[in-house]
């Protein structure tokens, strides 16, 4: 059966826009369901300015308790040099950068221009590639920006080609607003095939429009077998409106499991991390699948206990 790697980014893609504070204790209980769900990799946090993104301000402290697990791949978004050197100092044995593919989205998100934030990109990678880190770095908004509309794909394969030199071991192609389509999502990854060894290239989906799922399948038939998700679909971005919740894991992992792929990741144990979520947020979370899943196991659990009376 062939592989697909699904890195679960809930815990910073999902938790850096939470109105609820979440205490660093529950973050760690959730990538502790995580793994024990079987993912093999986990965005766990980010090592951004706490000013900006407070919810992350606990980076250290997350990164100190997981990053020596040798079970799984724990990486953190570090888009700046003072970004990368707390997380080497907290031990983080990967990173992640996020170049976002506009102007006006740098701007907003890191507060630099595209030159600037490209060339600060780049040098976060080699810096953290000479210190012997593996590397992600995102082409964020790379198919539409929230305030530049459709992005050139042009620009999105330059972008993607200069990570690539500069040493990002994973060029993560991320529609940050869910607003691609599958027409699109397979001509752009068929393009970056071209210009990036497939099996380095990563698919980030949010489920804005409800094409989440679709556009998986769309980048799977281009060839990607790399792909964020987040359990439960909570995820976005504090600076992009519009972007709602990722492409949930449990629906990315029905998917592929039904399509002939394998994934290594139990649904029951996503169901756990995504109850013990719903707990901690106060309301319930799920992708498409998830209440069907939950009713079905419901169901056979009656079940059993009926033929056992
Ligand atoms: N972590 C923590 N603090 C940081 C930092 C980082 N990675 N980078 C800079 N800072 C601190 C500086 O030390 C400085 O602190 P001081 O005021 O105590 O001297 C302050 O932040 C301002 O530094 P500056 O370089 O001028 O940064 P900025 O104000 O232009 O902000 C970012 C740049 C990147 C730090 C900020 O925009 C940011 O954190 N953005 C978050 C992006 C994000 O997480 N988006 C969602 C996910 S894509
Ligand atoms: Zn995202």
């Amino acid at each position: 059966m062939e592989e697909i790697i699904i890195t679960d980014v809930a815990p910073r893609d999902g938790l850096q826009n939470q109105p609820v504070a979440i205490s660093t204790s529950a973050k760690l209980q959730l990538i502790d369901l995580l793994v024990k769900a079987g993912v093999p990799s986990i965005e766990a946090t980010s090592f951004v300015s706490p000013k900006a993104v407070p919810q992350m301000a606990d980076a250290t402290d997350v990164i100190g308790a997981v990053a020596g697990r040798d079970d799984i791949r724990i990486s953190s978004l570090a888009p700046n040099l003072r970004g990368l050197e707390r997380a080497m100092a907290a031990g983080a044995r990967e990173i992640a950068i996020v170049l976002s593919a506009t102007e006006t989205m740098n701007r907003k998100n890191i507060n630099m221009s595209l030159d600037e934030a490209a060339s600060v990109s780049e040098e976060t990678l080699r810096v953290a590639k000479s210190a012997g880190l593996r590397t992600r770095a995102y082409v964020a908004v790379a198919f539409e920006c929230p305030f530049e509309g459709l992005t050139p794909l042009d620009r999105v394969l330059q972008l993607a080609r200069r990570m690539d030199d500069a040493g990002g071991d994973e060029i993560v192609i991320a529609d940050t607003i869910g607003a691609a389509a599958p027409a699109q999502v397979k001509a752009a990854f068929l393009a970056l095939r071209e210009a990036i060894p497939v099996e380095r290239i990563g698919a980030h989906f949010h489920n804005t429009r409800g094409m989440g799922a679709a556009n998986a399948w769309a980048a799977l038939e281009a060839g990607v077998r790399r792909f964020d998700a987040s359990a439960g679909g909570i995820g976005g971005c504090p600076f992009a409106p519009g972007a709602s919740g990722n492409l949930a894991t449990e629906d990315l992992v029905l998917m592929a499991e039904q399509s002939g792929f394998s994934t290594g990741i139990s649904l029951d144990g996503i169901l756990e991390a995504v109850t013990f979520a719903e707990a901690q947020l106060g309301r319930s979370l799920g992708g498409e699948a998830l209440s069907w899943y939950r009713s079905r196991k419901a169901r056979l659990a009656k079940q059993a206990v009926a033929s056992e009376l």
